[in-house]
């Protein structure tokens, strides 16, 4: 995962043993022998075979990898990331014409190695690979909660195992300016909390994503989102001053001054120095939600807007962006920026990302602009991984010209930060990635969502490998919240939940950047494995509840083991939250769960022997299923709607 463009199993496979020699045919560059080299570590990880470290210049070993170039110094977005992989029974050989393609080709090397009797094996197979889009990428925003340098390696790792190339970094909002400026130093000395990153990390950050062919694009948003520029240097502001880094969430009125020459000179030194830290052509200004009252009220800007015929604050924000198009000219960068910079007034080499719906990047590519999707793709939706990856930024019946479609770039996965810490953020974000990670590399037709939750199983393991907490992060939790390593019954009680939307989290919760996350649906995962297991097996069972089949009796087996198994965790947790004030909000749920968890096992006997259910059964289950949608503990449950396909089966 994701799924090569194309794939052919042959007969066979090559056992992967110490004997095994590795040679590099093409480049030698110090950026591929440390890839093979962190290859063949990982790979002595999942055999447990010691594995040699020389990379012999022979023209063949047991591992082949064959580069033409290293590529460009700072990698484009025209990058030629295609490889080859041949495997049979003796050799693997990966070609590439640039090491970007080659490190592709390594990540499916380790994917394939899989048990076979008692060895570990690579099949033999000939994989002709290429990505569909060029821009594919995740950003993470790193400011409404800071996310140590560990963090961002580790999810980088993660994007390189399922071959996305754009690390997009939001590092200024309303809560905190992240990146050190030595030319404005208050910027961070007034703006973070002491919570952000130094040139040396920046640097740092980009030399890594390079080693792992991925992009790093900087985000500093202006002339919105701005409290945390305005805390240190009030005088940029149009007209209302932030006391203090905005705690709250949500979009303050604050923006930058776009009428004054000393705003650009500011905005002119500040990204020249970043231009140092940050090689990517490509510098993203975010440009989104800036209602600015200021822009109409303040009679400077007023008049401003006046003398030169800007009609309104979008046109006064066109013309800012304007401005700031000319220093990234001067600088050599490419703009690129929300939904909201997308105006006639500027020209077509600017990018817009599109997050407030797919038609806005339908419509900017009519116009001409380059365009990247991420509407479909904010995780923090808590969307299943199987909704996510359905969406497509070409999709099938898109009324986009050729031309047009050339013009999308590809698409982003979104991880806005409210809601997550440095602890939770991994389930956040993993696996659910990798499934949109298939989609923005694969081709169009690769869409099937029961095969793709097969593969996400397998992929998530390889991702905890590469130094991902997604899975382990919710035992900790766990335990932190029950004050005590016994949290048998508890992990069986968290597989009836999941975290709800970023949406019905913020009306149901008063979250600042000051609330503790560290509640019961910090703890558990979005779109947890069991919840589509339990979708599949209750579309077996309501297709055929009284079925001999063996495909019906292991669906009835699972349900009747997740019914029994959570329902019997009540009691137990009931008992721990006595001594955990954390886990208090959780005791409705559990009472909805009891009753749940019995309605769930009559169901499955009344599927069993048709006619067997009383009159008005239905119809109190269907009570209770709505009763357990309604908000309590900001967690919603993983199995009601499979529950209510098993109810509606019964005769
Ligand atoms: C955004 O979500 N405001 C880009």
């Amino acid at each position: 995962m994701p799924l090569p463009a194309s794939l052919e199993t042959r007969s066979g496979s090559l056992a992967i043993t110490a004997q095994v020699t590795v040679a590099l045919a093409g480049s030698r560059s110090p950026r591929l022998q440390a890839a093979v080299l962190r290859t063949l570590k990982r790979l002595e990880d999942k055999t447990g075979q010691p594995l040699p470290r020389q990379l012999s210049d022979a023209t063949q070993g047991t591992l082949t990898v064959a580069v033409k170039s290293d590529g460009e110094p700072v990698q484009g977005i025209d990058e030629d990331e295609s490889y080859t992989l041949q495997a049979d029974t003796t050799s693997v050989r990966i070609e590439a014409n640039t090491t970007a393609g080659a490190l592709h080709g390594l990540e499916t090397l380790v994917q394939l190695v899989q048990p076979a009797n008692a060895s570990y094996v690579l099949p033999a197979v000939s994989i002709q690979d290429a990505p569909r889009f060029r821009w594919r990428g995740l950003m993470i925003d790193c400011v409404r909660h800071f996310e140590p340098m560990e963090v961002l390696k580790r999810n980088i790792d993660a994007m390189a195992a399922v071959k996305l190339n754009v690390f997009h970094w939001h590092l200024i909002d309303d809560q905190g300016f992240r990146i050190e400026s030595k030319v404005y130093p208050d910027l961070t000395g007034k703006g973070s909390d002491g919570l952000f990153y130094t040139q040396e990390d920046a640097r740092e950050l980009v030399r890594y994503a390079h080693e792992r062919g991925i992009r790093v694009v900087p985000e500093f948003e202006m002339p919105g989102h701005s409290v945390a520029w305005l805390v240190a240097y009030p005088e940029l502001a149009s007209g209302n001053r932030p006391a203090g880094i905005r705690r709250e969430f949500g979009i303050s009125d604050v923006a930058l001054d776009p009428t004054r020459d000393e705003t650009y000179d500011f905005i002119g030194k500040f990204l020249g120095e970043m231009v140092t830290l940050f090689p990517d052509q490509y510098l993203h200004i975010g440009g989104d939600e800036t209602p600015a009252p200021d822009w109409k009220s303040v009679p400077r800007i007023v008049e401003f807007k006046r003398k030169n015929n800007l009609k309104d604050n979008d046109a006064l924000q066109a013309y800012f962006n304007q401005r700031v198009l000319g220093i990234l000219t001067r600088l050599n960068r490419r703009m690129v920026g929300w939904d909201e910079i997308f105006n006639p007034a500027l020209p077509k080499n600017v990018v817009i990302q599109s997050w407030r719906g797919e038609a806005s990047l339908a419509k900017a590519a009519q116009q001409g602009y380059q365009g990247v999707l991420s509407a479909p793709y904010y995780l923090d939706g808590m969307k299943p991984a199987g909704v996510v990856y359905l969406s497509d930024p070409i999709p099938a019946d898109t009324k986009l010209t050729l031309e047009q479609q050339k013009l999308v770039l590809g698409g982003e996965v979104c991880m806005w930060a409210e809601q997550l810490n440095e602890r939770t953020i991994d389930s956040r974000i993993w696996p659910r990635t990798a499934a949109i990670a298939e989609r923005f590399w694969s081709p169009q037709n690769v869409r099937d969502v029961d095969a793709m939750y097969e593969r996400l199983l397998s992929v998530s393991l390889e991702l905890e490998t590469v130094g991902l907490r997604h899975l382990s992060s919710q035992d900790a939790g766990l335990r932190s919240l029950a004050g005590s390593q016994n949290i048998a019954a508890l992990r069986d009680f968290s597989l009836a939940f999941e975290p709800v939307s970023f949406g019905e989290r913020y009306q149901q919760q008063h979250t600042s950047q000051l609330t503790a996350l560290t509640g019961f649906v910090d703890a558990v995962r979005p779109d947890p494995p069991i919840r589509h297991e339990i979708e599949l097996a209750a579309k077996v069972l309501a297709a055929d509840g009284a079925g001999q089949s063996g495909k019906t009796a292991t669906a009835r087996r699972a349900l009747q083991e997740f019914f029994a198994k959570t329902g019997a965790s009540v009691p137990a947790v009931q008992q721990q939250m006595i001594d955990s004030p954390r886990l208090q909000p959780m005791r409705e749920r559990a009472g909805q769960l009891a009753v749940l968890a019995q309605d769930g096992q009559d169901a499955l006997r009344y599927l069993a022997a048709p006619g067997s259910a009383p009159a008005d059964w239905k119809k109190k289950v269907l009570a209770d299923v709505d009763a357990a949608k309604k908000p309590s503990a900001i967690v919603r449950f993983t199995f009601s709607d499979a529950l209510v396909l098993m109810v509606n089966a019964v005769k």
